[in-house]
């Protein structure tokens, strides 16, 4: 580096610019062209145990997100940082702890390579944004993006400049708690969710000094880990490879994501840390993907574990040739592979390859011009918890809320001259509603429902807890602890309840219940909480029902007995102001469902982009067709439900059919807000392919857009398909579109029932 770098008046030049011009296409051609010449240059001068270097990510030195290694220490950290053999490191954080670590490795390196500085910025760095499964209920991409953007650039004043997001696993599993950090279920929503996630992070120019690196994580198949069991086997088929798992990867990629992680589980078999299938062979040379591969948290070992490597040697080289560029936490490049190199076993050219991508993102963020960008203390300050972000991750809150029942109009509720009983332990948490993944940001920092019902004055408001239900304090690296015996509390609550006009019940998941290995087997309410809502019901069912929780929830009694239930997920800072404000109808509610919701545990994994199996439907009235004996096959609330305090109603629904001669088909339908109130809608456009050489979904989601109408307003919509929509892969990876019959239906839902056909031929 010392031979490369660049003046420091000319670095802040640099920035001044970015802050003021986006780089035209030509620009970027020249900046590309420059920077692989920079990158083989600083590559003809490294050993190869610098370049090993390159390839090593070390976790800081305080907070973890994994499990602590054996081998590592600050000392072992702090002499390898001096020798060059650190590429990256992770949560290390806050300007001047950043510049400590990228002095040593500018200023003591040989090569004065700077690092990258990875986070998990999942959904907000100290300022919370909602948890993403919550954001993907908006089905707002704008805001989505805004709330990455927001993210980058409150981490990037803290000294990070790479974040480990966005998770872009599809998964079908509530079970598995890491769906709160994806967008749910449906590739196509998936896939744009990717997109507007990466673009948010990275903005237009990844050198300005408030853009990030984003990963997309975790490649391939976490999301169908085995029965919802963390870290547990994935065994797919093709097809559902191809078009389920793979659509949000290539859509991140496409949007030009820097990085990938890989992830803990098999697929198939082959733990994917070891597959070149996937990384050598799909990403870099299927999708051409030139950013690097990082391993998940020491998965490059746990390939041993696994039974598919025998020791580190082994690990280190079945990893490296398959592809993974850069070890996080787990000492095993770092310890073998010089050693296999120097044996001929790992081919230099393999190291060459890595560094290469790693080099070249630190010339795109900028790092060689200054190393420091990112950790300016003025900036860190003004930029930390900066006002102009809590009005962002409100309009975020309040664009996640889904309104998933409201019987006689319950809600809103009404603001002046009513007894309001709220309930509930988490109606007065702080903590909680921040969600998971929020290492950098302060306990007790959202507004909690009580507080953000306390601002509206023209009610009584009597909150009363009922039975508590953590014990302890609950953090990010410990089980959840819940309290199922005492009951105290419970009289007061129904006292408070029988007292009220309409009672406020807010109950669900501790915040720290969901995320990454916190798999249920059970998706009721935790504790005594079902037990807590049947009793005030008893006494007063007037009752709303606020769901906080980290994946869908088995809430069938509640369904079925409560008339209003608001799922408000861990929704972050201003939680409890996004939820009153849609309580008293300030805000109308307009997300919808991203996965859907079981009537119990023993229909998952349960999705709406299912197959019609060969016994689809009861013929004879006998057993002999798909079904369960004890409940309903279909979803509780299915994917993309949600209601708002307006009506919607579908009609005119169109197909101009022209696909023969220049390969669309048009569709077109009315929407017209048939309610008395101004509101938003996700319309929603589904297609099936009758018949196919690979069976296709009952319905796949090809189109959506959220439309705001006056009351009694309507709007044409229209939407094209294309291959892209009516195609499909098949088994062997080959994307193809079949002709023979279709069906199009629009709604608002995956129930969608208005429908017409068409034929391509
Ligand atoms: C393990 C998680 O699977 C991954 O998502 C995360 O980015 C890393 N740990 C780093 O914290």
């Amino acid at each position: 580096m010392k031979t490369i770098k660049i003046t420091r008046v000319c670095a802040v030049a640099v920035i001044l610019l970015c802050l003021v011009n986006t780089k035209t296409h030509a620009q970027m051609e020249e900046t590309k062209v420059d920077i692989n010449q920079k990158v083989e240059s600083l590559l003809s001068q490294m050993t190869i145990e610098e370049k090993v270097g390159q390839m090593n990510l070390y976790n800081g030195f305080w907070d973890v997100t994994g499990p602590a290694p054996e081998e590592g220490n600050a000392a072992l950290k702090y002499d390898h940082l001096k020798k060059g053999w650190v590429g990256a490191m992770l949560t290390v954080r806050g300007a001047e702890e950043v510049r400590k670590v990228q002095r040593i490795a500018v200023e003591e390196s040989r090569l004065g390579i700077p690092l990258l500085i990875g986070f998990d910025v999942i959904h907000g760095y100290k300022t919370l944004s909602p948890i993403p499964l919550a954001e993907s209920a908006s089905w707002d991409l704008q805001a989505i993006e805004k709330s990455a953007r927001v993210a980058a650039t409150e981490a990037s004043a803290s000294g990070i400049n790479w974040t480990f997001a966005p998770m872009v696993d599809i998964s079908r599993d509530a079970r598995w708690g890491r769906v709160m950090e994806g967008a749910g279920e449906d590739p196509y929503l998936g896939s744009l969710i990717a997109k507007a996630r990466v673009n948010g992070f990275q903005g237009d120019d990844l050198s300005a000094h408030n853009t990030i690196a984003a990963c997309a994580k975790h490649f391939a198949a976490y999301g169908f880990a085995e029965a919802g069991r963390d870290y547990n086997v994935a065994d797919i088929g093709n097809g559902t490879l191809y078009n389920t798992v793979l659509p949000p990867f290539k859509a991140a990629s496409e949007a030009g994501v820097k990085t990938f992680m890989n992830s803990f589980n098999t697929l198939n078999g082959v733990p994917v840390t070891g597959s070149s299938f996937l990384q050598r062979d799909i990403l870099k040379r299927d999708w051409n993907f030139d950013g690097f591969v990082v391993s998940d948290w020491a998965s490059i070992n746990e390939m041993i574990p696994w039974g598919h490597a025998k020791d580190k040697r082994q690990a280190a080289q079945i990893a490296a040739n398959a592809g993974s560029d850069m070890d996080m936490e787990g000492y095993v490049y770092i310890q073998e592979l010089a050693q296999l190199v120097k044996d001929g076993v790992v081919k230099e050219s393999i190291l060459d390859d890595a560094v290469r991508r790693i080099l070249k993102v630190k010339f795109e963020l900028g790092l060689f011009e200054d190393p420091y960008r990112y950790c300016d203390d003025d900036r860190e300050k003004e930029w930390t918890y900066h006002e102009s972000y809590r009005e962002a991750v409100l309009d975020m809150a309040k664009k996640s809320i889904v309104l998933l029942k409201n019987d006689n109009h319950l809600l809103p509720l009404k603001k002046n001259g009513q007894t309001i009983a709220l309930i509930g332990d988490l109606a007065d948490d702080k903590s909680s509603p921040l969600g998971s993944w929020r290492i950098a940001s302060d306990d007790d920092t959202a507004v909690s429902v009580l507080e953000g019902m306390s601002s509206y004055k023209g009610n009584t408001l009597n909150f009363s807890r009922g039975p508590e239900v953590f014990e302890g304090t609950s953090s990010f690296l410990q089980e959840v602890k819940i309290n199922t015996t005492d009951t105290s509390g419970f009289d007061e609550a129904i006292a408070t309840a029988k007292a009220a006009d309409v009672v406020v019940m807010v109950l669900g998941e501790h915040g720290f219940q969901s995320g990454e290995g916190r798999s249920r087997t059970n998706l009721d309410l935790p504790g005594l909480q079902q037990e807590l809502l049947e009793e005030v019901y008893k006494v007063n069912p007037n009752v709303v029902l606020v769901l906080n929780n980290g994946r869908p929830l088995a809430i069938e009694w509640a369904s079925e007995h409560i008339p209003a239930i608001v799922e408000a997920w861990h929704l972050g800072t201003e939680s409890g102001n996004a939820i009153a404000n849609v309580l008293y109808g300030d805000y109308n509610p307009s997300g919808k469902l991203p996965m859907s919701f079981p009537r119990n545990v023993g229909q998952a994994p349960i999705y709406y982009n299912n197959y019609p199996t060969g016994r689809p439907t009861d013929k004879d009235g006998n057993v002999f067709w798909s079904h369960y004996t004890d409940v309903e096959k279909t979803p509780l609330y299915p994917f993309g439900h949600g209601l708002s305090y307006t009506t919607f109603e579908y009609s005119n629904l169109k197909v101009t059919n022209t696909y023969k001669e220049n390969q669309e088909v048009k569709v077109s339908f009315t929407l017209k807000n048939t309610g008395a109130l101004k509101g938003k809608e996700v319309a929603q456009l589904y297609i099936r392919d009758l018949v196919g050489s690979v069976i296709r979904p009952l319905k796949e989601l090809k189109g959506f857009e959220l439309i705001e109408l006056e009351a009694g307003a309507s709007k044409t919509v229209e939407f094209v398909l294309t291959k892209k929509e009516l195609g499909f892969y098949t088994n062997q990876g080959e994307f193809v579109v079949e002709s023979g019959d279709f069906k199009v239906f629009v709604g608002g839902d995956s129930n969608a029932e208005l429908e017409q056909d068409f034929t391509l031929e």
